[in-house]
């Protein structure tokens, strides 16, 4: 492995602050309500633990591992879904944590085939990032993080293969 890393492109403090922004936003916009929101493993978890912080809501958690990617840079476009959810979601109001929408075939997939067939009352999509340079589905989130550039991102729980997750900042694979 001759990676090296890059700069970093947010901090610890900058990822906080648009989690405090985006919760109070989510907050806003599902007052009242009940919120499930799911995780994407493992890659939202980082995400996830700093966005609910600041939903201000009656929220439950559950997790579900889709993959799109057999290991390196490059996605193969046919989604597995490795672990389904706890929670009968029916006539709830689901809320998908996600990492980073880099060809979007992931959730494409979650949003049109394997939500609907379990009749939530809705879906939305919260993205720590959004990689648009590569897109392949049709999808945009409906709450996003930061936008980046076509890079390989690490860090705050992006891997590659399985490493740098627990940088605690958003960085990129040089070279
Ligand atoms: P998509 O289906 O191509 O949108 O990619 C979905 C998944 O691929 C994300 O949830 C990530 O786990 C992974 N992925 C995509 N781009 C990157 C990246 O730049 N760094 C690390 N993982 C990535
Ligand atoms: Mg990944």
């Amino acid at each position: 492995m001759a990676e090296t890393i890059g700069k970093i492109l947010f901090t610890e403090e900058q990822i906080r602050r648009r989690a405090e922004e985006l919760g109070a936003e989510i907050t806003k916009d599902y007052e009242g309500r009940e919120l499930i929101c799911v995780g994407t493993l493992n890659g939202a978890v980082m995400w996830m633990c700093e966005l609910i912080k600041h939903i201000n809501l009656d929220v439950r958690l559950d997790f579900l591992s889709a993959h799109s990617y057999g290991g390196g840079t490059v996605s193969t476009g046919v989604i597995t879904v490795t672990k389904d959810l706890e929670f009968d979601i029916q006539g709830k109001d689901v809320l998908i944590i996600e990492d980073i929408i880099d060809s979007g075939n992931t959730l494409y997939y979650l949003k049109h085939h394997f939500f609907p067939e379990k009749q939530p009352r809705s879906v939305k999509i919260c993205t720590m990032l959004d990689k648009p340079a590569r897109r392949e589905a049709d999808i945009t989130a409906d709450y996003t993080g930061f936008t980046v550039d076509d890079l390989f991102i690490v860090g705050f729980g992006l891997d590659y293969d399985q490493r740098y997750r627990a940088l605690p900042y958003i960085s990129y694979l040089e070279g």
